[in-house]
């Protein structure tokens, strides 16, 4: 006899993976080029391949990636610039011209399919810009129209900072200068085109901001024994992931959009970090990484707990790890792979590989806050002109930071560039760190744990 609460059961999935439409569970990849070592879009596309991904997101709309994209499976998301999208807010000529030579050239072959205006425009650029998102949106998406490429969505990336709160997941809410005037008109857009809330979201910042009160497995999707029950919806978590995306939900809801759906633009975990960072290493981001597309890819689909079933759609961050990207380590260190193209760890982006087919990793050594002194020295090998500007900035920051190196101070003497610039930069540090200095100097800087002190000269140091 047939089992008839299976079958049931058999039938709501169904019905659920038709209400939230055609849209595929696999997993894409973010291909930033922020770096000055990466291989050639024509292999890049071919790593992307071996990892599994289906889907690529780009930072722009690069003719040479668009072009190695050609007669491939991937779908492909580009993105307009956040510098001009004042200028085609206000011009539908403009748009149309954005158009017609980035996107038509190459729709036939290459299988564009989403196309964002900005990247995190309302947490970066400046204020004016925020206002012309949503105005923007609706130009490309007439241009589109105009040229008859229909499968295209429309949309923009948001990262969390867009809430003012987001806990409980039930209490998400939108910050409220941006709530009526932006985002509750994106919403509408995004409803009425059928198109898709795209979400920058990393358990990593979070935790790492908190690590004593946010558990570690519990980001990492380890946990099989915390569970947070939210005290407003009933709803409970068993991972950081989802209460995010929930309090997303929510905030939606609250605007009176409560059914868009939404995207993972970005996801990902570092795999380095600077000493002063905790957490960041390869079995960590091997960790959430495997986990994250395990549950993104389950068929039938998981959702959350807001919206159980749903398909999440997504693109983790990021094929590389990227050299040139400013701020701490781990902004250097999201990727799968090294500039290279060899792996930083075994990885399938199609969710068939299970974990005991890949290697070990190696353990975890930063997993609690580091403690103890930290100087910022000049790194190896950098330019010596760039060295010495930086040495001036740092001089020219804080109170009497460079007395020592004067000559005839206690450390003037070796009278090297890279001793007065290391000698410069921990003493800038030191002095600024709280109000948010940090020891990158465009990749001039670095940090050690190893007093870099001789003889009468003291270098200051952060103490954590
Ligand atoms: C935007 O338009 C103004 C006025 O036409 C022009 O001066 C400016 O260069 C444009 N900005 C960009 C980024 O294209
Ligand atoms: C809910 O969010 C508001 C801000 O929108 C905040 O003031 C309040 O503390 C939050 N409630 C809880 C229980 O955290
Ligand atoms: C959550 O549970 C409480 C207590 O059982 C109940 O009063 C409340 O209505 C529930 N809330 C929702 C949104 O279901
Ligand atoms: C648009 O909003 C309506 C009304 O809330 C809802 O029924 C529909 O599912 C939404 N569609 C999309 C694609 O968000
Ligand atoms: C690629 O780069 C990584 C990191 O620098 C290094 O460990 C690895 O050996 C390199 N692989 C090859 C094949 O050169
Ligand atoms: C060092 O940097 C300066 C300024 O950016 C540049 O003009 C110069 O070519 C660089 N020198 C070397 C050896 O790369
Ligand atoms: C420098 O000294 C002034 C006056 O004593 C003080 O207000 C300021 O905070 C100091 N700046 C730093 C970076 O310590």
């Amino acid at each position: 006899m047939l089992n008839m609460g299976l079958l049931s059961l058999y039938f709501l999935f169904l019905l659920l993976s038709i209400s939230s439409g055609e849209i595929s569970s696999q997993v894409g990849i973010n291909y930033g080029q922020l770096g000055d070592n990466l291989p050639s879009p024509k292999q890049s596309v071919k790593l992307i391949q071996s990892l599994g991904a289906k889907r690529v997101k780009i930072y722009d709309a690069n003719p040479d990636i668009l072009n190695a994209l050609k007669d491939t499976d991937l779908q492909v998301s580009i993105m307009v610039p956040n510098e001009i999208i004042t200028n085609i807010s206000t011009n539908q000529k403009l748009a149309d011209s954005w158009v017609e030579s980035n996107v038509v050239p190459f729709y036939s072959k290459t299988k564009i399919r989403y196309l964002l205006v900005g990247n995190e425009v309302i947490s970066s650029s400046p204020k004016e810009i925020w206002y012309n998102i949503v105005p923007a949106m609706r130009k490309i998406k007439n241009s589109l129209k105009t040229y008859g490429l229909n499968k295209i969505e429309v949309g923009t990336s948001m990262a969390m900072d867009v809430l003012e709160s987001s806990f409980p997941p039930s209490n998400g809410t939108f910050r409220s200068d941006i709530a009526d005037p932006i985002v509750k008109p994106m919403l509408q857009f995004l409803n009425r085109t059928k198109s898709f809330y795209f979400l920058d979201v990393y358990p990593y910042f979070p935790w790492s901001m908190d690590p004593k009160n946010i558990n570690l497995d519990y980001a990492l999707f380890e946990s099989r024994t915390i569970k947070y029950t939210d005290p407003v919806s009933n709803l409970t978590y068993t991972n950081l992931f989802d209460q995010m995306v929930d309090s997303v939900v929510f905030a939606m809801k609250k605007l009176g959009h409560p059914d868009v759906r939404i995207w993972i633009a970005e996801t990902g975990w570092p795999n380095v970090g600077d000493i002063d960072q905790i957490g960041a290493n390869i079995y960590n981001a091997a960790t959430y990484n495997r986990n994250v597309i395990k549950k993104l890819t389950a068929k039938p689909a998981i959702g959350t707990p807001a919206r159980p079933g749903w398909v999440l759609p997504s693109f983790i961050f990021a094929l590389y790890n990227e050299n040139q990207k400013p701020g701490p380590g781990t902004e250097r260190h999201f990727g799968l792979l090294y500039p290279n193209g060899s792996n930083v760890y075994g990885i399938d982006l199609s969710g068939e590989t299970p974990d005991s087919d890949f290697e070990p990793l190696p353990k975890p050594d930063n997993n609690e806050p580091y403690k103890g002194k930290i100087w910022c020295v000049a790194a190896r090998g950098v330019n010596a002109s760039e060295l010495g500007s930086a040495l001036s900035y740092a001089c020219s920051q804080g109170n009497k930071t460079c007395d020592p190196i004067q000559p005839g101070k206690e450390c003037f003497k070796p009278d090297s560039l890279a001793w007065h610039a290391s000698y410069a930069f921990s003493s800038y540090w030191s002095q600024l760190k709280t109000a948010g200095a940090t020891c990158y100097f465009n990749g001039l800087a670095t940090q050690t744990a190893k007093n870099p002190s001789f003889g009468h000269c003291k270098f200051p140091s952060v103490t954590l």
